[in-house]
Order: C-alpha cells, then sequence, then structure tokens
C-alpha cells in the first residue's frame, strides 16, 4: 500500500500531483493555515509529512505522529520552524526548497530596498489622497542606492545574490557572517567587515542570515544606535532576527531614516499595528519567493523530498547542519 502522508494546506497543483503519484494524501485543502489541534490528530501514524513555514514542528507534533513517520519536507527554504535536533534523534529526515528561489528572493529584496530609499510606497499613498499639486523640488527626495554603501548580514545564497545585483548599481558592497567567506566574496567584490564597521559604514543593510539562537534579535537598540542616521535597514530574511519595539523607536526618534520589511514578528502583523502607521516603514506581507514559477518549483522540490523520505532514500534536499 501506499505511505500515508499529511500536506497541510492548498499548495501549487504540481506539487499535489506528484505526491499523490507515490502516496495516499491527506490534504488540508484551504488557503487558511490548518488548525494545530486538527494537525495533531492527522499527524497520528503517518509516514511523511509535508508542511509549510506556519506550522511548528515541535517534540509535541512529533511524539503525536509516532514511529512511522520518516521525513518532514518544508515548502520554504527557512527551517526555523522546524525542531531539526528532535528530528535526527528520531531519524525523521528534514528536506526544505534551497537553491531555487534564491534569485526571486534577491530581486525582491532589491525591489524593497529601492522602494524604501525611494519613498514609492509613501509616494503612490499621496497620489491618491490627492496630494500631488504640483511638481516640488524636495517633495518626496530620497536617498540615492547607485554608488552607496551597502552591508550585507549574512553572504549566503540570497545574500550573494543581492550583492551581485548591486554592484549593477555601482555599491560599495560590505559584508558580515558567522566567519569571512573569500572563496564566495571575493568574486562579488564584496568585502568582510566586523559589525561595528557595518553599522558606521552602511547606508543599506540588509539582512539575509538564518534565525537560530544567535541571531534571534540580532538588530536590535545598540545596533541602532550606531548605525547612521540616514541608514536604510532591510530585513527579508525572518522578523525575529529585528527587535521590532527597538526597531519602532529607532524610526519614530530619528536614530535610523526607513526600514523595508517582507518579514514580521507575529506575521501576519495586525493592520493596526503601530509599524503601519510610519510612514518611513514599508512593510510587504512575506512575498520575497513569491513569482509563480518559483513557487512551483518549491512545492515540486518539496514533493521530491517527501518521496524520498518516505521511500528510505537520501532526499535530494536536506537541510544544511549548522555552521
Ligand atoms: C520563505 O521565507 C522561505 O523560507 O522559503
Ligand atoms: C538561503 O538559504 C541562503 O543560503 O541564503
Amino acid at each position: 500500500s501506499k505511505p500515508n502522508v499529511v500536506i497541510t494546506r492548498r499548495i501549487p497543483e504540481a506539487g499535489l500531483a506528484r505526491v499523490q503519484e507515490v502516496c495516499q494524501v491527506r490534504q488540508w485543502d484551504s488557503d487558511d493555515p490548518i488548525p494545530r489541534e486538527t494537525l495533531l490528530e492527522w499527524v497520528r501514524g503517518i509516514d511523511g509529512l509535508y508542511c509549510l513555514l506556519t506550522e511548528r514542528i515541535d517534540e509535541e507534533l512529533l511524539d503525536a505522529a509516532g514511529s512511522n513517520l520518516r521525513v518532514v519536507s518544508t515548502l520554504s527554504v527557512g527551517y526555523d520552524h522546524i525542531d531539526v535536533a528532535a528530528c535526527r534523534r528520531r531519524n525523521i529526515a528534514v528536506g526544505n526548497t534551497p537553491g531555487v528561489l534564491t534569485e526571486t528572493t534577491a530581486d525582491l529584496a532589491v525591489a524593497l530596498l529601492l522602494a524604501t530609499a525611494r519613498r514609492i510606497p509613501e509616494a503612490i499613498d499621496a497620489i491618491r489622497r490627492g496630494e500631488w499639486t504640483t511638481w516640488k523640488p524636495m517633495w518626496m527626495a530620497g536617498q540615492d542606492v547607485h554608488g552607496s554603501t551597502v552591508g550585507i548580514v549574512g553572504l549566503g545564497r540570497i545574500g550573494r545574490a543581492v550583492a551581485r545585483r548591486l554592484r549593477g548599481f555601482n555599491c560599495r558592497i560590505l559584508y558580515h557572517d558567522v566567519r569571512p567567506r573569500p572563496e564566495v566574496a571575493d568574486e562579488l567584490g564584496a568585502t568582510y567587515v566586523d559589525m561595528d564597521t557595518l553599522l558606521a559604514e552602511c547606508d543599506f543593510i540588509t539582512l539575509h542570515p538564518r534565525l537560530n539562537a544567535s541571531t534571534y534579535h540580532l538588530f536590535d537598540a545598540e545596533k541602532f544606535r550606531k548605525m547612521k542616521k540616514t541608514a536604510i535597514l532591510i530585513n527579508t530574511s525572518r522578523g525575529p532576527v529585528v527587535d521590532q519595539e527597538a526597531l519602532y523607536q529607532a524610526l519614530v526618534n530619528g536614530e535610523i531614516l526607513a526600514a523595508g520589511l517582507d518579514v514580521t514578528e507575529p506575521e501576519p502583523l495586525p493592520v493596526d499595528h503601530p509599524l503601519l502607521q510610519l510612514p518611513n516603514c514599508v512593510v510587504l506581507p512575506h512575498i520575497a519567493s513569491a513569482s509563480v514559477a518559483t513557487r512551483t518549483k518549491m512545492a515540486l522540490i518539496a514533493a521530491e523530498n517527501l518521496i524520498a523520505g518516505v521511500q528510505g532514500k537520501p532526499l535530494p534536499y536536506p537541510v544544511e547542519d549548522e555552521s
């Protein structure tokens, strides 16, 4: 008989069809998340779990699933929602979708950087409110991206793809990471600096680390104080990498100029959240990898990870160990 798997959401059709070729599927066929209680019930006895970043895969869930579970496959590159160590202890393989979303995510990171620097959402809002009365010399004047100094925190695949794009804007690229990465940084013309230098010298800082214990609230009040007053922060990684309360204060008090966020804490961000009231904060609803082609590829990779896992084969894309 076919292995039993749960898919926790409506996913691109191609991904579902591929899983159904091999597995008996129970799917939460909705665009809204599966309730936790339902998920805990559904996972009982399954062989494989195909999840999203909205599901917390922890000891409680693994206990509920039981000893048949061989693989957790997430439709995301990030896996901070999965207790990977707990999965390893139980010999459960964990797969993610790296690589395919790198370029799409970097496109959005640069779009967000440009939109924030040049105040594009604010300008669109102004037109809609009837405030475009005449051409004014300093109206909606923003910051130049070309020729600026950009700091990349986390020079992984996505950080590097952002650096490559910004070279086209003639930017000076600095980076900080857990260790220097000359093997990939040199060809990008990216220079390794310590965090304090990055904070002091950059006009833009863009965040691309993984979320883990050492990056939780990495950008806090102290970091904002050390940034230029004209600096702009861009986050397309995970919301909790930034201490949002400290960011709000820094934006209100003029310690930094603006922020562009594709990720927040929590998600979704409540519509009455104070950050959404600020003209110098551009917030997007976690859409960096959201192109039709890329989300479809991600759904297929997650399907292949799931299938390999339930068949006891090595996953094509196992999550990497922390380095
Ligand atoms: C999206 O944030 C992802 O991790 O793929
Ligand atoms: C994402 O997984 C990255 O390595 O940037």
